[in-house]
This record gives structure tokens, sequence and C-alpha cells, in this order.
């Protein structure tokens, strides 16, 4: 299925956006409000990937066939097409990963383990998903060194001044989310770059929560490492992407060692290729790759721009609903929220919160979310959690509200 549409999207033309997700259409009533865990998947994107595997498979990188060069033609257009989408004109920058925490975990592995030393720290912060916490904790355990965590404010927004104050000239790395995954705060990723950049500290960037919606491009933000999932984009699990600047890529060494991520072996010693292809020994998840680039099609043919328009005014007319039924607690108020809306209702556990709605065809998440350090700051033990799509409506939104409406009747 062919996707143009790069409109803005409203109650008239929702409907064709939804036609989109086999899973709508199959489960009419279902409203799913978990698209933070994890996107509904497009027909185009599955497509792309059964197309490959039923009529089109081969290994990489081995074959002199045809249908072996084709696959990696077609693997490796997938890394152009990613790198593109993320503003570069250098595929090279890219690495497949399996994810944003392999990714994550590849970075404080291969490039920053190797360069700490005694009197560094790193610095993350208190919202971090745990994807994007502990390997940052367990490499200052290691080594010894400090783990500076930026606190929030009581509105969950960073606190910019202890940023600024725990970045030095001791930093190795600024590791921080674009957007909290547990309140849906957009981090000013822009200015904190600039902050770290002044003190010559490269930045991670965990775009997790943020790369369906938002335009990221390495030339103009200027990160270091860039990080996502391909399930947070409606591609498919078990695939991920790390980017690196050009500066850094010379430092990234290779973590697995075995077929297709070598220039020669002899019985004495080996040479690895470069990065992005040292990181890819073994079979890689061809399929997945496809899948991933076939994401980022469908993203730039329905408009980054859209879809961001469209989930804020979701956030805010769901925000504006949920202030209207007054035994509900918003879980923080940023300065600028996205897609992501946690909450908790007064004397109902969270995990009845969702049971009771799941009975009403609801999907919303409930408990810690990966993220216990924000939790522990907010001194809470759980909330209950909405997040949007490009498939999702007002009038869910509507449905959300009566259902709640009617757990509170009932637990009164
Ligand atoms: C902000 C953020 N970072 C990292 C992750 C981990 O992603 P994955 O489980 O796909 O590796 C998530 C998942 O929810 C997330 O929301």
């Amino acid at each position: 299925m062919v996707f143009i549409f790069k409109k803005h999207i409203n109650k008239n033309n929702i409907k064709n956006v939804r036609t989109h997700f086999p899973i709508f259409k199959s489960q009419p009533n279902l409203v799913y409000l978990d698209s933070a865990a994890t996107n509904q998947r497009p027909q185009s994107i599955v497509a792309a990937q059964s197309h490959f595997e039923l009529y089109e498979n081969a290994n990489i990188h081995r074959g002199v066939y045809d249908l072996s060069n084709k696959s990696s033609q077609k693997f490796e257009k997938s890394r152009s097409i990613i790198a593109a989408f993320l503003g570069s004109e250098n595929s090279e920058t890219v690495a497949f990963t399996q994810g944003t925490t392999a990714a994550i975990n590849i970075v404080a592995r291969s490039y920053l383990e190797p360069r700490l030393k005694s009197g560094d720290n790193i610095v993350t912060t208190v919202m971090e998903h745990h994807a994007n916490f502990i390997p940052w904790q367990m490499l200052c355990k290691k080594y010894g060194i400090e783990l500076r965590v930026v606190p929030i404010d009581q509105n969950g927004d960073l606190d910019m001044m202890q940023l600024k104050e725990f970045i030095d000239h001791h930093t190795q790395l600024v590791a921080v989310t674009h957007i909290s995954n547990t309140l849906g705060t957009i981090n000013p990723i822009a200015d904190i770059i600039a902050i770290a950049h002044a003190k010559e500290v490269p930045v991670l960037i965990d775009a997790a929560q943020s790369i369906s919606h938002f335009d990221i491009s390495i030339e103009h933000l200027d990160y270091d490492f860039l990080v996502f999932s391909g399930h947070k984009m409606f591609g498919p699990f078990g695939i991920g992407i790390l980017q690196v600047a050009e500066k850094h890529i010379q430092q990234m060494l290779p973590l697995h060692y075995g077929g297709g991520m070598i220039k020669q072996v002899t019985i004495e010693n080996t040479q690895f290729r470069d990065f992005p292809y040292n990181l890819d020994a073994g079979t890689p998840n061809i399929s997945g790759v496809i899948g991933i680039s076939a994401a980022a099609v469908f993203i730039d043919a329905l408009g980054k721009k859209n879809m961001r328009q469209h989930l804020e005014e979701l956030t805010y007319y769901a925000l504006d609903v949920l202030a209207q039924i007054p035994e509900l607690t918003i879980v923080g108020t940023p300065k600028k929220q996205a897609g992501i809306i946690s909450f908790n209702a007064k004397n109902i556990h969270p995990h009845d919160v969702a049971s009771f709605l799941n009975k009403d065809g609801i999907a919303l998440r409930a408990g810690m979310h990966c993220t216990q350090p924000l939790l522990a700051q907010m001194g809470l033990q759980a909330t209950a959690r909405i997040s949007f799509s490009v498939y999702n409506t007002k009038e869910e939104i509507d449905l959300l509200a009566l259902s709640l409406r009617e757990l509170i009747k009932f637990w009164s």
C-alpha cells in the first residue's frame, strides 16, 4: 500500500490514517493508548518486510549470485534511508542494533568504557528510562567514578541550573532523553548539547519517544550519539539505530567478534572493518533493517510536522478532559509535553485503573514505566499512563474519560 498523506490530521481524514493499521479493522473497539510502549504497525511496513522474506530472501555480504547481491544492496540502501531520515548524507554514521537499549549499551562499552579514568564523571538525569540509566550506573560503579543525576523540578522539567553545574571538564558523557516516557516532558536538547559542547563533552540523545514525530537531524542538532528503536516508529521489534557523529567513529570499537566485521583474518591476527560494519558480527536482522527503513519512509510520507501537531492536539485535549475529573491527579506539568500523560486516581492503584479500563477495550499502561528513580524522586509508587500516536482520536479520549468516571463511581 503506498502511503502519501502529508496533510494536517483532523477528524475528516483520521479514518484514512487508521485504515493503514489493520489492527483497528480487526478490533474496531480497541482504544489503544499505549504507543509509548510500542506503536501499532501499518500494513506497508509489515508488507515491506514480508516481501523481502518471501521473495527476496538471501544472506548479505556473502554471495556473488544475484539474489544475495540484491539483498546486500537493499540492506545498505536501508542504511542510506535512515541516514537521510536523520539529516545525514553519510550512511556510515548509522549502525543497526537490536534497539535503543542495545544501542546505549554499545556506546557504554564500545566508546565510553575504554576512555574512563579515575576522577571522571558521567551526567544523566533522573527522568531516564532504565535503559539510559543503568549502563552508566554500572560503568560508574566499575570504575569508581561519579554518576551525576540531574533532578527535575516540581513540574517535571529538568533542573537546567543543576545540569550546567554538573557538566565539567571531567565529564565523559551527558546522556539524556529527548522526551520522558513517563511524564511526556520534552527536554531542551539543543540547549543541553550547547552547554555540554561548551565544555567539549559529548552528548547521547535517547530519541526512543521522539523519533516518530520530531525532526531530528545531526546537521542541526550536532549531537554525538543518537539512539532509537524500530518498534517506537511503527517498525519491527528487535531492531534499532545508533547514529554516531563522524568525529567519534574511529573510537567505536567492536564488541562482538565473528563473520562479516573483518577485513582480514590470519591464524595470528585479525583486522577489523571500520564503524559501523565492525558492529555487525554474524548475520544481522536483515528483514528488521528493511522494516525500519520502511518505517522511516512511512513517517516521511505522513509528515513529522503533521504527526507532532496531531499529538499536541490530543495531549492538550486529554489534559483538559482529565482535569475535569476531580479525583484524578495529573503527574507532571512540564513546560512542553508530547503525547504522554501520567496520572493517578485517588485511592485507586494504577493497576486497578488499567484492569478496569481494559474491560472497556482501553489499553493503557500502569506501573513504574522503567523509571524507578524518577518515581522515587516524585514520591510515587506507580502511575497510570496514556500515550498517543497518529491513529488516536479525541473520541477515544472521551471514551477514556467516561470509563474513568465509571471507575471512580464504582470505587467510591
Ligand atoms: C525513553 C526510552 N528509552 C529507552 C527505551 C527502551 O527501548 P527498547 O526497549 O526498545 O530498547 C524506551 C522504551 O520504552 C524508552 O521509552
